[in-house]
């Protein structure tokens, strides 16, 4: 059984599928967690009481996070291996680079993935650890509310969440549209269905993604 899983992981088309299913896996995650941000629109007793409950599920939660660790580390190894292999099979590089996918997001899937990664090293340590939050060292995990606005009034770190939400709508739309031809939806027919719902889901996470900063720089969402 090991043997078989491990050939089939040798061959590209084995790579993309697991790449294909760690992306749906963190992807998934990433869009409950827009999700969960949005709540900070209810007010910080909400925000704070869905933080609690989270907290709460214990070997539940430890559970989850460490399906997404490793959905995230296999991600990155599949995406690596397959990068490396395709830059092996070509050396020399292109004399003119002519790009048979043509959209500005495919292009940046192999330089926006690393950029995601650092993200969300520097995230963890802002708004879970609390050590780059601007309230170090007195940060209370406690209240998430006050963290998130305190954290984006703070206007290059409210860019730098921006531009990293860009890359995950750009990452999140090549992803899709990738995942659902390595999963059997390639025929030309149904092109114009795959670019629609990649492009529905990425605007769709993106936008509820960036309506927290941009609510705080605003100010229709303040300290209390
Ligand atoms: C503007 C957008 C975002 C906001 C407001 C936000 C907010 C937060 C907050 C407040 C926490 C800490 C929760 C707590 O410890 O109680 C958190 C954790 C986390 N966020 Fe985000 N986040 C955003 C975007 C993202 C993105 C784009 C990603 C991934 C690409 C991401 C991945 C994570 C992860 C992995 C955790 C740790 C979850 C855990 O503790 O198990 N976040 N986020």
């Amino acid at each position: 059984m090991t043997t078989k899983v491990m050939t089939f992981y040798g061959t590209s088309v084995g790579k993309k599928v697991v790449m294909a299913v760690t992306g749906f896996i963190v992807f998934g995650f990433v869009t409950v967690h827009m999700l969960g941000n949005l709540q900070i629109f209810l007010g910080p007793e909400k925000l704070n009481a869905y933080a609690r409950f989270l907290k709460g599920t214990g070997a539940f939660l430890w559970a989850f996070r460490g399906v997404l660790l490793l959905s995230a580390v296999l991600h990155i190894l599949s995406a690596t291996q397959v990068t490396l292999q395709s830059w092996a099979a070509r050396p020399e590089g292109y004399a003119v680079r002519r790009y048979r996918e043509t959209t500005y997001a495919a292009r940046t899937m192999r330089w926006g993935g690393p950029i995601i990664g650092v993200f969300v090293v520097y995230h963890l340590l802002h708004f879970t650890t609390g050590q780059l939050h601007p309230s170090a060292p007195h940060f209370d995990g406690t209240d998430v509310y006050n963290n998130v606005v305190h954290g984006f009034q703070v206007p290059w770190t409210s860019a730098v969440y921006l531009l990293a939400v860009l890359m995950v709508a750009l990452h999140l739309y090549h992803g899709v549209w990738s995942m659902l031809q390595t999963m059997g939806a390639a025929h030309p027919r149904y092109n114009r269905w795959r670019r629609f719902l990649a492009a529905a889901f990425a605007l769709l996470v993106g936008c509820g993604m960036a309506a927290v900063p941009v609510a705080v720089l605003a100010g229709w969402v303040r300290p209390v």
